[in-house]
């Protein structure tokens, strides 16, 4: 079965010697059916041949973005138009750079900054410069735009090297391409509800209380659950961050929202992960008007519990698997355990925040606490720790209810 049929992706390579691995990739990507166009930077002409790649393609290839012959037959606008889905692999971290930057002074970035289709990219380079912050910069503001990463792996590098920044292999790319473009990865069919960032509770129409959740990790999570086929709604607190690719994102302020959007969602979905650092409390009232100051020195604020999301869907008898996440100081494992347990939860992921930790783009590890024990994931970045998660999840899914009988539903 031709399972790209019909799809149209333009691949973009660019300098890195993972760049001879697409004349595999482009190979692979026919043989499922699909149409590639391939453009290339000048670096990646130093390393194939675009010949290679014409022969492949079936298409010329494109080097130039002011090549007068090429623009007569289709422009890089029209290119950019003509795309189902970019590419680019491997892009190495000055492509991320550039693209992140949205540079528009070669033909690849050009493309990208003009297309309105979807961008994966496979990033390829030697570990440090991978490790290094300026390219978890630039990854974390792609991931934020709705780029998907793919990749990259550990291994052997060609500099001698061992660590993250291999390419992943073609075979891999294409798997990943056919679950984003079609959405049958191994979560096809599965509804997942997650929520994310943090919720607001008002105090009058000018103040709320709140706390610094970015909402990073719920929507790494809400992405890689999308990219693994699945139908995933992203219930999110009030974070600026774009939705990822193929997801429902219902957006709201106060805990109480969060609840009803989730429970208006819950039902016939099997997976809800809850990531939102959903407020403890609310203020016992909300002023219809800005509350003024008085000469008083000190002023007590009245506070009353809010709903337990997680606590409130696993107590459900039609609960689908619940996922919590504990974000603690210290002794984080210990409070994983008793809080499973105290909002009756099947899995309690915990990870260590605070002291620098666990904010932003750093490596981070991930305890996932199960009736059968623990399993950590990682060290690795949100969105590589994401993937491992929906991974595992997939797994206690399967395990649950057999993937035969889960299409007889
Ligand atoms: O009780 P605690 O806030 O430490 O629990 C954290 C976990 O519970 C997270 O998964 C969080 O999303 C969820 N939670 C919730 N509703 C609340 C409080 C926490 O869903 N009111």
């Amino acid at each position: 079965m031709e399972r790209l049929a019909g799809q149209r992706i333009l691949l973009g390579i660019t300098g890195g010697i993972a760049a001879y691995k697409c004349a595999e990739f482009v190979r692979l990507l026919r043989a499922e059916g699909a149409e590639v166009r391939v453009v290339m930077t000048a670096g990646a002409c130093e390393f194939i041949a675009p010949l290679t790649l014409q022969a492949l393609s079936g298409e010329r290839v494109r080097t130039d973005l002011l090549d007068t012959d090429a623009e007569a037959a289709m422009g890089h606008i029209e290119l950019a138009r003509w795309a189902d889905h970019v590419v680019v692999a491997p892009a190495t971290a000055d492509t991320l750079a550039r693209l992140a930057q949205g540079r528009a002074d070669d033909l690849l970035a050009t493309v990208c900054l003009a297309t309105a289709a979807p961008i994966a990219v496979a990033p390829a380079m030697n570990r440090v410069m991978w490790d290094h912050p300026a390219t978890r910069a630039n990854i974390a503001t792609l991931e934020d735009r709705g780029t998907a990463i793919l990749g990259p792996e550990q291994g052997d590098q060609a500099c001698g090297e061992t660590g993250a920044g291999r390419m992943r292999e073609p075979a891999m790319l294409v798997e990943d391409l056919v679950g984003l473009l079609t959405g049958s990865g191994p979560l096809a069919g599965v509804r997942v509800v997650i929520t994310a960032g943090p919720t607001r509770e008002p105090l009058d129409p000018v103040r709320y209380l709140s706390n610094y959740s970015s909402g990073r990790m719920g929507f790494a999570i809400a992405a890689a659950a999308a990219r693994a086929g699945a139908d995933v709604t992203l219930v999110a607190g009030p974070v600026d961050r774009p939705s990822p690719p193929g997801v429902e994102r219902v957006d709201i302020e106060s805990a109480r929202e969060m609840l009803a959007a989730v429970e208006a969602r819950i039902s016939g979905s099997e997976l809800f992960i809850a990531t939102a650092a959903v407020a403890d409390y609310r203020p016992v009232e909300h002023a219809a008007d800005k509350i003024k100051k008085t000469d008083e020195g000190e002023r007590a604020l009245r506070l009353t519990r809010n709903p337990d999301i997680l606590a409130t869907i696993a107590a459900r008898a039609d609960a689908p698997l619940t996922v919590g996440f504990a974000a603690e100081t210290g002794d984080v494992v210990a409070y994983a355990r008793s809080k499973r347990e105290a909002k009756g939860v099947d899995l309690i992921c915990a990870n260590t925040v605070g002291h620098g930790r666990g904010f932003g783009d750093v490596a981070s590890t991930l305890t996932v606490v199960s009736a059968g024990g623990e399993r950590t994931l990682g060290p690795a970045r949100k969105d590589a720790l994401a993937r491992e998660l929906i991974a595992l999840l997939t797994d206690e899914l399967d395990a649950r209810c057999r993937p035969a009988e889960r299409l007889k539903q």
